[in-house]
């Protein structure tokens, strides 16, 4: 084989990589030496703005499977028949950290889907948890300032985390889940992926439903405790991107059983839990898990920054048979996310590979913009209706109307018979066997008693006190013990 020949960006002969142009051998560089000025001007621009949140990530590609009929529930086209496959792109991720951070942290973890289907591509912008901390959108940049780096410390400090949380009850759910034993996964395979919010699904004869996505790990659930953990970020902070990695490489590709809780519409209002309201599960028992498929990755990224770092995946990508609920996070996410793509990539963030449809064309009119690379024909009209056989609506809304009553303002979410900030929790942490409740307890109480403000502390102690009067009693103890050391 011929020798390859470095080129500039331009293509040309490159004649010296090793030296700069001078004037003369031990004299200043010359101006006109357009390698360097061109390799030293685009380091300088090979960063981008990292995710506001989720920043460290790991992807893989893969495919979804169809197993069982959910034909009854919604007419998406990628589930319609069993056995039929759909190319997906899946980007694993902690929240809290930023891109240089450690992977063995306890911090929830993101669960990304991007189903390549023939009707478009589907973003499911899901977590490793089944529920979240907050139920109002409003409060979320409010809540990610507490849980990052501090503008005057520049680290993260548990007085903000427990500070956030001790004005905000209805975090007590999710706060019992991550202070457990699934709060710090072993790695991206061995732990479970939950679509979190409520979903809807309408059928063939437009039948609404509500739906809950849980992607089971086949790989089984490992974790580990805090000291674990810390040992690990140490040795290896990139520990769960070289499982992943190792793992595809060796052909050990991890999978994921798709479980659905379906929700016939009429249920919605009178159910004793508001099921739009994130920080809420449904009972299996109320509403037991459907299996609809099987998710494999067998792929790794050729290149971490072009497929991993610039995947933009947005909650209101949806396809035909799939749409929004009412949940107030839902709806705000429906916004924040295309909106950091067009800062952070730019406009024309969905051609890029990755992002672009797979299984089908984009065809519309929306143009140009900076890196705009999609060169349409000199016979594609840029306008719509137009008289040139340009692409139409179809008159089919993607999903079924929710519908709405009231006045407009700001409102707190309903409360159904069953709510509060604290049931769950307490039912959570009553689940849990003895071993776990202590290593729970130990957990809070480790963070907690850092806490500087005694009322910070009262604040918090009293909401475990509200989920199970054990559980906090427990906590109390432990923390007080804590501080008086
Ligand atoms: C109102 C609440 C929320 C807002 C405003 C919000 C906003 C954001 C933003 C701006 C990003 C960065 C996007 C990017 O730059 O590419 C992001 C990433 C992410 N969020 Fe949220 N988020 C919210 C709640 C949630 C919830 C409830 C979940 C899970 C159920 C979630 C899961 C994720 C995941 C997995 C990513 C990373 C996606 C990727 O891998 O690129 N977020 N979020």
């Amino acid at each position: 084989m011929p020798q390859r020949v470095l080129t500039t960006e331009s293509g040309a002969p490159v004649a010296d990589n090793q030296n700069s142009a001078s004037a003369g051998a031990g004299g200043p560089l010359l101006l006109q030496d357009q390698h360097l000025l061109e390799k030293l001007a685009r380091f300088n621009r090979e960063r981008i703005p990292e995710r506001v949140v989720h920043a460290r990530g790991s992807g893989a590609y893969g495919y979804f499977e169809v197993t069982d009929d959910v034909t009854g529930f919604t007419h998406a086209d990628f589930l319609s028949e069993v056995g039929r496959r759909t190319e997906v792109f899946l980007r694993f991720s902690t929240v809290a950290d930023s891109l240089g951070g450690a992977d063995a942290v306890r911090d929830p973890r993101g669960f990304a889907v991007k189903f390549y289907t023939a009707e478009g591509n589907y973003d499911l912008v899901g977590n490793n948890t089944p529920v979240f901390f907050i139920k109002d959108p409003l409060k979320f940049p409010d809540f990610i300032h507490s849980q990052k780096r501090d503008p005057f410390t520049g680290k993260q400090e548990p007085d903000n985390v427990w500070d956030f949380w001790a004005h905000a009850p209805e975090a007590t759910h999710q706060v019992t889940w991550l202070m457990g034993d699934r709060g710090i996964p072993a790695s991206y395979r061995h732990m479970n992926g939950y679509g979190s919010h409520t979903y809807q699904w309408t059928n063939a004869q437009g039948e609404a439903f509500f739906v809950k996505y849980h992607f089971k790990t086949n790989q089984g659930i490992r974790c580990l405790s805090g000291e674990q953990a810390a040992e690990l970020a140490g040795k290896d902070p990139n520990s769960h991107q070289t499982d992943l990695l190792q793992a595809i490489e060796r052909g050990v590709n991890p999978s994921w059983t798709l479980h659905v809780q379906i929700m016939p519409a009429a249920d919605a209002a009178t159910y004793r839990f508001n099921p739009f309201d994130l920080t809420k599960v449904w009972p299996h028992a109320d509403y037991p898990l459907q299996r609809v498929g099987r998710l494999v990755l067998d792929r790794n990224p050729d290149n971490v920054f072009a497929e991993v770092e610039q995947a933009a995946f947005s909650p209101n990508n949806f396809v035909p048979g799939i749409g929004p609920s009412p949940d107030k996070m839902l709806q705000g996410r429906l916004f924040a996310y295309a909106d950091a793509h067009r800062y952070r990539l730019g406009v024309n963030h969905t051609q890029l590979a990755v992002n672009a449809p797979k299984a089908t064309t984009v065809d519309n009119y929306g143009r140009d913009g900076l890196m705009a690379t999609n060169a349409y024909g000199r016979d594609r009209k840029n306008y719509e209706p137009n008289s040139y056989d340009g692409p139409t609506e179809t008159g089919r809304p993607l999903s079924a109307p929710l519908a709405v009553s009231g006045h407009t303002g700001t409102h707190e979410a309903p409360a159904h018979t069953k709510d509060d900030d604290f049931f769950q929790a307490g039912e959570l942490y009553r689940l849990m066997s003895e071993e776990e409740k202590e290593r729970l307890v130990a957990n809070i109480a480790g963070g907690l008693s850092q806490v500087s403000r005694e009322d910070v502390v009262e604040k918090n102690l009293a909401h475990f006190h509200a989920a199970d009067a054990d559980y906090g009693k427990r906590v109390e103890e432990a923390v007080r013990a804590l501080r008086e050391d």
